[in-house]
């Protein structure tokens, strides 16, 4: 597995993550497609500037073409000042393969080795078994449960911190 900047180019995966039912049953709902092509040039322009880290998911580095989803760390504003957040997102047909969790342990390791984004946070919807996994099985803390808002929908989270630098459980 390898991890790659998004591009502009990505709008394909971008569409096929972010425009499903399926894949976003747990984030409110799909995204307008039409919304998509720009949405993925913008993100290509923080990636490249180093500004997050988003990142897209390639299971055989043999055939870079094949993208099975993202992994991104983000740093957004809070009532309490700063926050970084991890999020990611495995296709239906790669899912079920550890592919989600080594995406986001690779990103959380990189986070440690250039010591940046400091604590950071996942909200996983309460019912979403998979990405609650990652979270466990990771090393990540359960803090809480609370309302977050994606996209402008309110969602149930789990809220769950990790602090890549010390609490990285081994693979
Ligand atoms: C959530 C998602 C990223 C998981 O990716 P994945 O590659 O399928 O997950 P993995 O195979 O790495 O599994 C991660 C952990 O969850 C567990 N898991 C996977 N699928 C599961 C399921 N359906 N039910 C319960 N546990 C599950 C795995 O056993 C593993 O835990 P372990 O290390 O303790 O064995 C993927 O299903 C997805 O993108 N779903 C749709 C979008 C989404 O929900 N994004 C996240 C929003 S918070």
């Amino acid at each position: 597995m390898q991890l790659r900047n998004v591009t502009a180019d990505d709008v394909d995966a971008y569409i096929r993550m972010r425009c499903d039912p399926v894949m976003m049953a747990d984030l409110g709902g799909p995204l307008p497609r039409e919304l998509q092509p720009d949405k993925a040039r913008r993100d290509a322009v923080e990636a490249a500037a180093d500004i997050c880290w988003i990142k897209m998911i390639i299971p055989d580095p043999g055939t870079p073409a094949v993208v099975a989803g993202s992994v991104t760390i983000w740093s957004h504003d809070a009532n309490e000042g700063p926050v970084s957040e991890i999020g990611w997102m495995v296709l239906p047909q790669f899912q079920g393969r550890g592919l989600g969790k080594l995406a986001a342990r690779t990103l959380l390791e990189q986070a440690r080795d250039e010591d940046r984004w400091g604590v950071v946070h996942a909200f996983p919807a309460t019912g979403n078994a998979a990405s609650n996994g990652i979270c466990r099985s990771l090393g990540f803390r359960l803090i809480g449960e609370q309302n977050v808002t994606f996209a402008d929908r309110v969602l149930r989270s789990n809220h769950w911190v990790i602090d890549p630098r010390t609490d990285l459980k081994p693979a």
